[in-house]
């Protein structure tokens, strides 16, 4: 594995893949890695022939009181798990590297990154395309990997791509759990082992909505309702949104179909985590 962290450097080595030929993909991360991202190097690896992690804490998608400082960072045990996996470039750039100085522009997410974590997270997603569409640029990579856990993230991507006609094929990679069901997160070091069992809320809560709905519930507020009674049930988890929505712009939808996505934020302690399930997958 390549580590850089200057972006000319990256492009030099790019290019020379691409000239021979070689499909190009990437996976950004915010580093801290977990098995969820290293299933997004699987992911990249099966449809690319040069994977590229970027590794970069962007403080763009941070808002004022948010754990930008405290957020986990461990370059050295970064680096030897995205070896380990088959990454061949680690792009580790400094936040001089990516804004300089005097960055000023923003790209906006508009009405559907108003939504749900948006509306909780004013700004953070307008950071988040942001970032993302200056990763497209340096890498201009063929094929990138996002994961279903940030669904809201992976759906305005998506429609970046879509929008602003960037030639990349976005892969969606299922949200990988532990083994009791909670979904891997990096804010998951954050738990206290009591909150980390108030957490497994989330999933069940999730999972009793997929059997209501497999048994033959489609009323979207009466499976909101099942989600709130799983959640509210577990002293220390508050609920923050329970969105019942079709996947496109993540707007609420009254009847429950295949495809259906069922996303949820709730707050465990201090932590806030958020997890979800498209219904029928
Ligand atoms: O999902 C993340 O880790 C981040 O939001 C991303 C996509 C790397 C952008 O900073």
């Amino acid at each position: 594995m390549r580590e850089v962290t200057a972006i000319a450097a990256l492009r030099a080595l790019l290019a020379t893949e691409r000239s021979a030929g070689r499909r190009i993909g990437l996976v950004p991360t915010m580093g801290s890695l977990h098995a969820g991202h290293l299933s997004l190097v699987d992911a990249a690896r099966r449809e690319s022939d040069t994977v590229v992690m970027s590794l970069f804490v962007n403080p763009l998608q941070f808002g004022p009181g948010e754990d930008f400082d405290r957020y986990p960072r461990d370059l050295e045990r970064d680096r030897v798990l995205a070896a380990e996996r088959g990454v061949d470039l680690l792009f580790a750039p400094t936040v001089d590297e990516i804004y300089g100085t005097g960055a000023d522009l923003r790209l906006s997410g508009g009405e559907v990154a108003a939504r749900w974590e948006g509306a909780v997270r004013p700004g953070h997603f307008d950071g988040v395309l942001t970032v993302v569409a200056k990763l497209f640029n340096i890498v201009g990579p063929d094929v990138v990997c996002f994961g279903q856990k940030d669904i809201q993230q992976a759906t305005l991507i998506r429609r970046m791509i879509r929008e602003f006609n960037f030639p990349i094929h976005l892969l969606l990679a299922p949200i990988v759990r532990e083994a009791d069901g909670l979904a891997m997160s990096s804010r998951n070091v954050y738990l206290s082992p009591a909150e980390r069992d108030a957490a497994l809320a989330l999933s069940r809560a999730l999972r009793a909505a997929e059997a209501r709905w497999r048994a033959g519930e489609s009323d979207a507020n009466a499976l909101r309702q099942l989600v709130g009674q799983v959640l509210a049930a577990v002293p220390g988890v508050v609920a923050d949104y329970i969105a019942i929505v079709e996947p496109d712009a993540l707007a609420p939808v009254a009847r429950v179909t295949r495809g259906t996505i069922v996303a949820l934020a709730a707050r465990v302690g201090r932590t806030r985590l958020i997890d979800n399930v498209i219904f029928g997958d």
